[in-house]
């Protein structure tokens, strides 16, 4: 193997650990370089810039898991050259695959194995790709039944909460569905039933509900509309089914709420979407979709594949992927089994109730998450004429804590927040030190002048998250740029704020 020119072989300083001992050139961005680099030096120097990464684990902002058992790591790495789609060759992953789907849709409630409406489903990159084919399904079954009453079949449509997550968004827009979507109001921030009911029509090809809204974890009421549907359904002869986006909610609801009427007990469920990777407990790579039945998933959607070996069915939206999460999943079932499952989700939200007391004590802010839902914590401001969300998060970045601030979709976008989301690896102790750093931010905010209204616009203008905002910071527009934004006399910023 040629060796990098920047040193030679003879040299002692070979042995030492740090790379920059070695490179001195600016790392390789736009080419590949010329020659080749020893591994350690390779290694050295990606993992010292990896450095300034945040830590995953005082990452509050992601859904997505961040640690498993060592034993579990190396069932991982025993697996990572294991490509999945080789079912042939691979032929154990594949039946742990079969049995993860097995398992979840019994946690579903799916019909049983021997009815004839015994479930089917897959595994994929995550609840995105899940969703993707849950809609393609929808799409092709409603299109089928449209040919078949000789009826137009080129507008389909789907119902959602405007506080959808953006794989929704992108669903519509890659496979050319509109998204009709029933707008949140202040103080309720998901999908009503009644008024997703009201924007079905002939072409709508499902309604979607979330069990676990992105901005604040709370359950959207798929009972309500569920029934609401049915009755719909029998008045207009359409046959409108519901497909339950329980991408975090669909690993906590089976255990934390069992009596919840959510998933196939549900006539009008179809298919469900889970994130394996959230509080399925696996790292970042697998989601689940299952099918109430085979009747829901069109036959002429799978794909049969036999030039590696036996006939594959399959339904994905890619072809090779790693083995090693599905494992991992298999693992988290089986080495948690409901039980620890249970245990652990319960965990979750006993911390959540921790974090929330701590911050109701503060008397600074309102709680924005539920008490049933994902176990999130979601809070604003009640007072925000001093400063907003977005410094608090920045400020809290100074303890090594990532708390994303973000705004409400659409209708009720003026509203700011910030969310905490509890993983198995957040510890109360973690929580309590939380709080304790937030009541230290916001001391050290108190102490900031209050923003006065400046006239001239400029870069003195920017807020210290990259927003604007107006003279009483009621108005907060999240933008990173400031040749972004269009600046009018009347925004201002505490000139304060950039230098804290
Ligand atoms: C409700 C909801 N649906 C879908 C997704 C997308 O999930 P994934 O990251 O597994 O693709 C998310 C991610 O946070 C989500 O919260």
């Amino acid at each position: 193997m040629g060796l990098s020119k920047t040193f030679s072989a003879s040299d002692v300083s070979v042995h030492s650990t740090f790379a920059s001992r070695y490179i001195r050139d600016k790392p390789a961005k736009y080419k590949m370089p010329e020659n080749s680099t020893p591994k350690e030096v390779a290694y050295q120097v990606i993992s010292d810039e990896l450095m300034l990464d945040g830590k995953p684990r005082l990452n509050l902002a992601s859904f997505v898991t961040t640690w498993m058992e060592p034993e579990c790591d190396k069932l991982i790495m025993d697996s990572m050259n294991k490509n999945y789609v080789d079912m042939d060759e691979y032929p154990v992953t594949t039946e742990l695959q079969n049995r993860c789907v097995n398992m979840i849709a019994d946690l579903f409630n799916a019909p049983h194995k021997e009815s004839d409406e015994a479930a089917t489903g897959t595994g994929t990159v995550g609840s995105s790709e899940a969703i993707m084919l849950a809609g393609l399904a929808f799409k092709r079954k409603w299109q089928n039944k449209r040919k078949a009453e000789g009826k137009p079949y080129d507008r389909p449509n789907i119902v959602t909460g405007a506080n959808v997550q953006v794989c929704w968004e992108k669903f519509a827009r890659y496979f050319e569905v509109e998204l009709k979507e029933v707008k949140v109001t202040e103080d309720y921030y998901v999908m009503d039933p009644v008024k997703a009911v009201e924007l079905v029509d002939e072409n709508t090809i499902c309604v979607a509900a979330i069990l676990g809204s992105t901005y604040n974890g709370e359950f959207e009421d798929v009972k309500l509309l569920n029934d609401l549907l049915l009755e719909k359904n029998k008045q207009t002869g359409w046959d409108t089914p519901i497909h339950v986006d329980a991408a975090s909610g669909g690993f906590i609801a089976p255990f934390l709420y069992p009596e919840l009427e959510w998933d196939f007990r549900l006539p009008l469920v179809k298919s469900i979407n889970v994130s394996g990777h959230k509080y399925g407990l696996v790292y970042a790579g697998v989601g689940w979709i299952i099918w109430r039945s085979k009747e829901d998933l069109p036959e002429d959607l799978i794909f049969h594949i036999n030039y590696l070996g036996a006939d594959q069915p399959t339904f994905t939206l890619n072809f090779s992927k790693g083995s090693s999460q599905i494992i991992a999943q298999y693992y988290q079932l089986i080495r948690q089994g409901f039980e620890g499952y249970r245990n652990i989700m319960e965990n979750c939200h006993n911390n959540a109730m921790v974090l929330k007391a701590g911050l109701e004590k503060t008397e600074r802010f309102k709680i924005l998450s539920k008490d049933i839902g994902v176990p999130v914590v979601a809070f604003s401001l009640k007072d925000r004429s001093h400063y907003d969300e977005y410094m608090v998060s920045e400020h809290l970045r100074r303890f090594g804590w990532i708390v994303p601030a973000y705004s409400m979709p659409e209708d009720a976008k003026h509203v700011a927040l910030l969310r905490v989301v509890i993983r198995e690896d957040f510890s109360r102790t973690l929580a309590e030190r939380l709080v304790f750093d937030i009541t230290h931010v916001l001391k050290e905010l108190d102490k900031l002048p209050l923003p006065s209204v400046s006239p001239n616009g400029g870069d003195d203008h920017v807020c210290i998250n990259g927003g604007i905002c107006n003279g009483n910071m009621k108005t907060l527009v999240a933008k990173k740029k400031i040749s972004d934004i269009d600046l009018k006399e009347e925004d201002c910023i505490p000139k304060l704020a950039k230098s804290a």
